[in-house]
């Protein structure tokens, strides 16, 4: 069995190798932790996009989507408390000079701890064989106990300090823990500061006139600030939802783990305007739909998580992540926040506009409370592209790598394949390409020998394969091979491209929702 760090490698290597995500400006040894999709890749990001879109805007009556600017005037930033509290807390090693985020050292630092415990485990289930009870041991047996209570009482501690902003205490707490700095050993460290993660630009000509602009670390704040356009022009009636697909920035300091943490991302975000009062039953809901909207993929509920948030950001009054299991354990994809009326209250106070709501029914205005789900389109990516990559044994003892993407959001559908490269099968296969490409993104291949061919439309995660033979010159039939199981089968020549829409159109697998 590989380790996570392979699997992960191979993962980073096959989205090169075939074209889904290349590292920014490679030429020029890249730039770090920004990256561009390929030409599979940019197709796969506009299938989840499009998967999202229909879910949350099309198939729901009282949703609608904008596209908001990224720049937004300067003061939407102090309204949403982006830029006294976006922040995250940085040490130096005075030695290496590497910065650092202090509370991902002490993580780690705890992460160790943990590991002892997983290693004392091991030992155990090995001496004890079948009798062993993990729960028994672990509730039991003193070392582990004190390693958990140890490291419980760490992640408290700094939570803590976080929390009361205390940043001399999380500086005495790296330095009590002798943590060293991962690179040169040594426990120099400067103390401890807040950096905001927000990154400034400027807006205009000349450098007295010009305003500092920011570039939106979230896509919300185009909703909230345009919520009375939407609800006026559009006629919205309370519960309604205002959904946007767009970039966000953030300047990343631990920006590692390939597109899982990046300076350059995409949102795809939905805010739900509620009635003040009706937040907990409208969390509770948003939480059960977004999930069924992952498990409607088919990438297996055990890989799905919730985890409520002890720790709430600054707006929320209550947040959970759907986390995934990532190549490298369980990490938050999607959040669910409760934002209360945090945002729209701020920007009524800031800009002195009123951003409320007539209630028919209760015949009365007021600010609404919003409910928000929120998920990375680079992060679902990942999600999506580390599942599938599967390397699988054969019954003739060979492996093949096989990219099982939900065939919804599979870049190309299917690919046509004349088995020769003459007696008239190209011809035919162009004619069938022809018509297809209407409905999808088809590929051609003619070159090498068709089981080849078929091992790279696997790889690329082309859900079908039809090959053109002779047999398609006397009775108009082809072979149609599914990518999942391999499985050949004859059908006429009429009916592909039915079988395929099948199998790959957004109705039939929005309907699991
Ligand atoms: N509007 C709420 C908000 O932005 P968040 O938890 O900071 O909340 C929401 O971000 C989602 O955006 C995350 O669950 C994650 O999927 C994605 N995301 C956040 N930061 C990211 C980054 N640096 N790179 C890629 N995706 C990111």
């Amino acid at each position: 069995m590989a380790n996570q760090e392979d699997i992960f490698k191979k993962v980073i290597s096959h989205a090169k190798e075939y074209g889904y995500v290349f590292q920014s400006s490679e030429i020029y040894d890249g730039l770090s932790a920004v990256y561009d999709y390929g030409q599979n890749g940019a197709e796969l990001k506009k299938n989840i996009r499009e998967y999202w879109w229909k879910a949350m805007v099309q198939l729901n009556e009282n949703i609608v989507g904008i596209d908001a600017a990224i720049f937004m005037h300067p003061t939407t930033w102090k309204a949403s408390g982006h830029v006294d509290a976006f922040n995250d807390p940085l040490i130096d090693n005075k030695d290496s000079k590497k910065r650092y985020r202090a509370d991902v050292l002490v993580e780690d630092h705890v992460a160790k701890i943990e590991a002892k415990i997983e290693k004392e485990i091991k030992k155990a289930a090995k001496r004890f064989g079948d009798s062993f009870d993990k729960e028994q041991f672990l509730s039991t047996n003193q070392r582990v106990l004190d390693y958990q209570a140890k490291a419980d009482a760490i992640l408290k501690r700094m939570g803590k300090s976080l929390e009361n902003e205390d940043l001399t205490d999380v500086k005495a707490l790296i330095e009590e823990l002798e943590i060293a700095c991962p690179l040169s050993g040594s426990k120099n460290w400067t103390d401890v500061k807040q950096f905001n993660l927000m990154f400034g630009t400027k807006l205009g000509a000349s450098a007295d006139t010009a305003t500092d602009l920011y570039l939106r670390p979230e896509t919300a704040q185009g909703i909230f600030v345009n919520f009375l356009n939407v609800q006026k022009t559009g006629r919205m009636k309370i519960p309604f939802g205002i959904a946007q697909t767009g970039k966000a920035f953030r300047n990343e300091i631990v920006a590692r783990q390939f597109i899982f943490r990046m300076r350059e991302f995409e949102q795809m975000e939905m805010q739900y305007f509620i009635k003040p009062g009706t937040q907990k039953e409208w969390y509770e809901t948003w939480k059960e739909k977004r999930m069924q909207w992952h498990l409607s993929l088919g990438m297996g509920a055990d890989n799905y998580r919730f985890h409520d948030h002890e720790k709430l950001a600054h707006y929320a009054d209550a947040a959970a992540d759907i986390e995934f299991r990532f190549p490298f354990g369980f990490k938050e994809l999607e959040g669910i926040h409760s934002r209360t009326d945090f945002d729209l209250a701020n920007h009524e106070k800031y800009s002195g506009k009123k951003l409320q709501y007539f209630d028919p029914e209760e015949n009365k205005s007021y600010v609404p409370y919003v409910l928000e789900t929120s998920i990375g389109l680079d992060r679902m990516f990942l999600a999506v592209f580390s599942n599938s990559l599967q390397d699988e044994e054969l019954e003739n003892g060979s492996t093949r790598t096989v990219l099982k993407l939900p065939a919804v959001l599979a870049p190309n559908k299917v690919a046509v394949l004349p088995l020769l490269k003459r007696d008239g099968l190209p011809e035919i296969a162009e004619k069938l390409v022809d018509e297809l490409k209407w409905d999808f993104n088809v590929d051609y291949d003619e070159k090498d020998a068709v089981g080849r061919r078929y091992r790279r439309q696997d790889a690329a995660g082309t859900p079908f394969c039809v090959t053109i033979d002779h047999q398609t010159l006397e009775d108009d039939t082809v072979t149609i091979r599914h990518r999942d199981t391999m499985e050949q089968k004859r059908v006429k020549l009429a009916e592909v491209k039915e079988i395929i829409h099948k199998e790959v159109d957004m109705r039939y697998w929005l309907q699991k929702l």
